[in-house]
């Protein structure tokens, strides 16, 4: 059986920990954070180790999922092995940085949603491709690998995008509670037109402008609201939202 040691036990741990159950991994937790690391070693039988070295010298990938701000840091304190995997899921930690603070591990890079993840449902992004971690990974959901890190970066934005995707849900929900749907319902309408619409993108082989030419009816409904959204700039401003969340994480 495969060992995945994984540093930094806070959400994103306790979401892929619980999206790899069943998946045949032996995980081995670092032991800061114990209540959430005894949680995850009772309902998903982690293993805690005694220190991040211990985590290192036991497993044969290490998982990273320390802070952002902190975790180089943390990792240029270890020694790991020569070739051995590393995966970092720290944004704005990039290929070149990573490499330097694990000497001659081997380095890769990821991203993903998280909670999403935990559900088996969260794609994933990888560069470099990576045959160790392409089926870790898989175990949580679809994954894209990238063979530059440009658009590794690019991608990562939907880190962000994906968290930010919750605060849409729920301004939406709250204006049709506000209406007086009750909250139930008001949840499952707008969860399950996004769920739905999203499956026709990922499983119709048709492009996008056709798709909306064909669901944004001229004079309709559809396009009342879109037009509406455009006139406040509600659209466009995601763009500006999203360069500012590639810059802040080194593109
Ligand atoms: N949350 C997500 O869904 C998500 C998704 C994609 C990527 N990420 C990335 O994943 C990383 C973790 O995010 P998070 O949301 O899981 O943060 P978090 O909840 O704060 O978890 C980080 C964990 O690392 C622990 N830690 C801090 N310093 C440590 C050290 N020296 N040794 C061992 N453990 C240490 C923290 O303990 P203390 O609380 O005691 O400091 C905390 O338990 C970040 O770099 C973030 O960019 C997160």
């Amino acid at each position: 059986m495969i060992t995945i040691g994984i540093l930094g036990v806070g959400g994103l741990a306790a979401l892929m920990v619980r999206g790899m159950q069943g998946a045949g991994y032996r995980l081995i937790l670092s032991p800061r954070n114990a209540e959430v690391a005894a949680r995850l070693a009772a309902e998903h039988g982690c293993e805690v180790a005694a220190s991040n070295q211990a985590v290192v010298d036991a497993a044969d990938g290490v998982f990273v999922s320390l802070p952002a701000a902190t975790g180089a840091s943390e990792l240029a304190q270890l020694a790991f092995r020569p070739g051995q995997p590393v995966l970092s899921a720290m944004a704005g930690t990039g290929l070149a940085k990573l490499q330097s603070v694990i000497g001659p591990a081997r380095a890769a890079v990821s991203m993903m949603p998280g909670y999403a993840n935990a559900l088996g449902v969260g794609p994933s992004i990888l560069y470099p491709d990576d045959s160790f971690w392409r089926p870790f990974l898989a175990a949580t959901g679809r994954v894209q690998t990238f063979d530059d890190e440009a658009g590794f970066t690019t991608a990562a934005t939907f880190g962000a995008f994906s968290g930010a995707s919750f605060a849409f849900m729920a301004q939406a929900i709250a204006w049709y509670e506000s209406q007086g749907l009750p909250p139930g319902t008001a949840r499952a309408l707008v969860a399950a037109t996004l769920r739905g619409n999203a499956e026709v993108l990922l499983s119709e082989d048709r492009g996008l402008p056709e798709i909306q030419r064909e669901v944004i009816t001229p004079g309709g409904i559809s396009e009342l609201l879109v037009s509406t959204l455009n006139e406040r700039g509600a659209l466009s401003a995601w763009d500006e939202a999203l360069i500012r969340v590639l810059r802040r994480i080194g593109g």
